[in-house]
């Protein structure tokens, strides 16, 4: 009922996306915009190697990264290992219960020194065995005499940036990288998500040759789902969508159709989880999807090509798994996710990313696409403020 502690949506979001159900037009239009998609100059969004070699380094790079949630590393001695942007990152909580993260990177020679995710009192790395407390120290060298000319302290985990934040584990890939202000202008916002008692249960790589901007893109609009998912996700969903922004973040919210059985029915007689689903998207990359039931984290990173991306898909239940029959609902909907992703969004992408190669000179986004116009400006203005701090 509303009003519980279980609610699971803010009732602004769901009553907001009810009155679009009753009529209520929605948000105020925005104007018509486009973006440049190809053409060989400085501007070319899709396609330019220069401009992706810039996102590369100042939105990724040089720009905190959302990478998940900070209940994969809830308990003392737990660790996880994240791909961010092609930097191998491991983070730890140490036994004393303090947040750590860490190059993935031995300080012999390179090697992983952890995979996956697990719980350790010490990670050993499997190329020549040198071991690790989660604090970073090195704590053990076979044949350790051979080093003995070599200061150990020295020998550390090479540490990184990192903060929990709303429930959320961000990390920076350069020392000077602001991870506990990187979410400030959205951070009062998460509250209500409940992000820090999340589980993941499964995960999912996906290389898709398409720009990672169009990897963003599919999540940031519901009027393609009339088409594009006309048989897999039509029949459920509605694009009564609302959005918000708040600083370069966003948060986009839409219904399933059921919803529209709300419409006249007293708020207090609403269910404690309304069906809808409401998308946070967080600079520069990172989409988090909430349901009535899950969240699914999208972490989409520039690959080596500026045609190509790398998008990594998390599903996580609320609350830590209680039953095997609650994880394998969640691996259900999973499957569901990950076929829709791979036979519908991603080749679109791919298409679309092949229509800028072509040498269409436009994309053009519309009054139903109010995300992609405030992203895509978003990009631009990190990118003109950090090529040039002066300019206004
Ligand atoms: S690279 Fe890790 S022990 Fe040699
Ligand atoms: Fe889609």
């Amino acid at each position: 009922m509303t009003g519980s502690t279980t609610v699971r949506f803010p009732i602004e979001i769901t009553r907001r996306i009810v009155g679009r159900f009753a009529g209520d037009p929605g948000d105020p239009r925005q104007t018509l915009d486009t973006v440049p998609a190809s053409g060989g100059d400085a501007a070319a969004v899709f396609t330019d190697p220069i401009r992706f070699e810039l996102e590369r380094d100042l939105l990724f790079r040089r720009t905190a990264q959302v990478v998940g949630w900070s209940g994969e590393v809830r308990a003392p001695g737990s660790f996880t290992t994240k791909d961010v942007a092609g930097v191998q990152v491991l983070i730890t909580r140490d036994g004393d219960g303090v947040l750590h993260a860490f190059r993935n990177a031995c300080t012999h020679r390179g090697a992983q020194v952890a995979e996956g995710c697990g719980e350790a009192r010490r990670l050993t790395c499997p190329y020549h065995a040198w071991t690790f407390d989660l604090s970073g120290r090195l704590v053990g060298q076979p044949e350790a005499w051979a080093f003995d000319d070599v200061d150990t302290d020295g020998l550390a985990l090479r540490p990184l940036p990192v903060a929990e934040v709303a429930g959320l584990l961000v990390v920076g890939l350069e020392p000077d990288v602001d991870v506990h202000g990187a979410l400030a202008d959205i951070e009062a916002e998460l509250g209500w998500c409940g992000y820090a008692d999340h589980e993941v249960v499964a995960t999912e790589t996906y290389h898709v040759k398409a720009n990672w901007k169009l990897a963003v893109d599919v999540n940031l609009e519901v009027y393609h789902v009339a088409s594009l998912h006309r048989e897999s996700l039509h029949p459920i969903l509605v694009n009564h969508t609302v959005h918000d922004t708040f600083g370069r973040h966003s948060r986009h919210a839409f219904p399933m159709r059921s919803a529209g059985d709300l419409v006249g029915r007293p708020e207090a007689e609403w269910p404690a989880a309304a069906p809808i689903s409401v998308v946070h998207t967080l600079f520069p990359s990172c989409a988090v999807l909430e349901t009535p039931v899950s969240s699914q984290m999208f972490r989409i990173y520039p690959g080596r090509h500026v045609g190509e991306c790398t998008v990594h898909l998390a599903e996580a239940s609320l609350h830590p798994v209680g039953s095997d029959e609650e994880r394998e609902g969640r691996l259900f909907g999973f499957d569901y996710t990950k076929a829709i992703l791979s036979q519908e969004d991603f080749p679109v992408a791919e298409q679309c990313q092949r229509g800028a190669e072509s040498g269409l000179d436009r994309f053009t986004f519309g009054q139903l696409e109010p995300m992609l116009q405030h992203w895509h400006q978003a990009w631009h203005d990190a990118l003109a403020e950090r090529k040039d701090p002066a300019s206004p």
